[in-house]
């Protein structure tokens, strides 16, 4: 199994990333720490996350220990919704690089198809009318400049994304999604497939400790008597199944042993017989964008939203 997935740039993004999606100032230093001394070279960040200072910290001493040189790590970070304009969008990738003490970025990515009004928060009142292609205009000049070798989005819908290819001067490396083994993405997977853009998974553990997700992926029976029948944890299951289904995935964790835990999935892999029962779990979307919607809003339903692919 690869620890490497092929972009369209040419570039090899590695299979599993550190996510740091609630990953506490305080502790997310150490978290980024632990994770590339234990193998990880991708890091999964975000201008919202509120930590890319703290993580920058971590890279520059990890840096200057020699523990790993920058090439070798694959930095991610996202555009947030307030953002979307064509001249905050290189403003906004400035102020990553800047939290994270970076040059560049391998993967910049557009975080969410709705834009917010500037200085706002999260919220349906807040929304206003995206214009993704003069956002991706201003991405892609990004990409151009060399501070982000790669582009992308996330949380877009099969029809967003065909939307945005029809557009597009550089096509979109990877469009960055939920996706676990009770959220598989069967339609979205086979799109990018055919156009070349890697799908990368969020939540890949159905992010356990976040109560409004209301998430049973790790209690699934297909996932613990597969766990069982191969001496794993659940989580390991989980994200074995998201490489070998073909995707990335972002599991966050600020425990040690956990993080530990959660690459160690290459030494092994899912029999063909137990892996075809994942076909089998109920599928549920756990992240609704319900913190969109609002009836007189820009979005009128979590159908409007998804495009209907809820
Ligand atoms: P913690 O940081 O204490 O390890 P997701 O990546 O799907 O969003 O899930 C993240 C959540 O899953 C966090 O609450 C994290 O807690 C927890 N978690 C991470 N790794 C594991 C694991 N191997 N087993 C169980 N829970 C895990």
């Amino acid at each position: 199994m690869a620890k490497f997935f092929s972009l369209n740039t040419g570039a090899k993004m590695p299979s599993v990333g550190l996510g740091t999606w609630q990953a506490q100032p305080g502790v997310v230093g150490d978290a980024v720490v632990v994770a590339v001394k234990a193998g990880y070279r991708h890091i999964d960040c975000a201008a919202i996350y509120g930590n890319e200072e703290e993580i920058g910290l971590a890279l520059k001493k990890l840096f200057e220990d020699g523990v790993v040189k920058r090439e070798e790590l694959f930095i991610t970070s996202k555009l947030w919704c307030t953002d979307h304009d064509p001249e905050d969008v290189p403003v906004a990738l400035d102020l990553s690089l800047k939290r994270l003490q970076l040059d560049y970025l391998d993967l910049y990515l557009i975080h969410w198809p709705f834009r917010l009004k500037k200085g706002t928060t999260l919220s349906g009142e807040n929304v206003i009318p995206s214009d993704i292609p003069s956002t991706w205009a201003a991405m892609e000049k990004l990409y151009d400049s060399g501070k982000a070798k790669a582009i992308g989005v996330c949380n877009f819908s099969c029809k967003k994304l065909v939307d945005l290819l029809a557009v597009a001067r550089v096509p979109p490396a990877v469009n960055q999604v939920e996706c676990h083994p009770c959220w598989q993405q069967k339609q979205l997977r086979s799109l990018c497939m055919s156009k070349g853009i890697h799908l990368s998974g969020y939540s890949p553990l159905g992010s356990p400790g976040t109560k409004w997700m209301n998430s049973n992926v790790l209690s699934q029976p297909i996932i613990t008597e597969a766990a069982e029948k191969l001496g794993k944890s659940p989580a390991q299951v989980a994200l074995r199944w998201g490489v070998q289904t073909g995707h990335s995935v972002l599991p966050k964790s600020t425990n040690e042993d956990r993080i530990k835990a959660n690459i160690d999935i290459f030494d092994w892999s899912i029999p063909e017989d137990l892996f075809a029962r994942f076909g089998e779990i109920e599928q549920a979307r756990l992240v609704r964008g319900d913190f969109v919607v609002k009836p007189d809003g820009v979005y009128k339903s979590e159908e409007e939203l998804w495009d209907g692919e809820i």
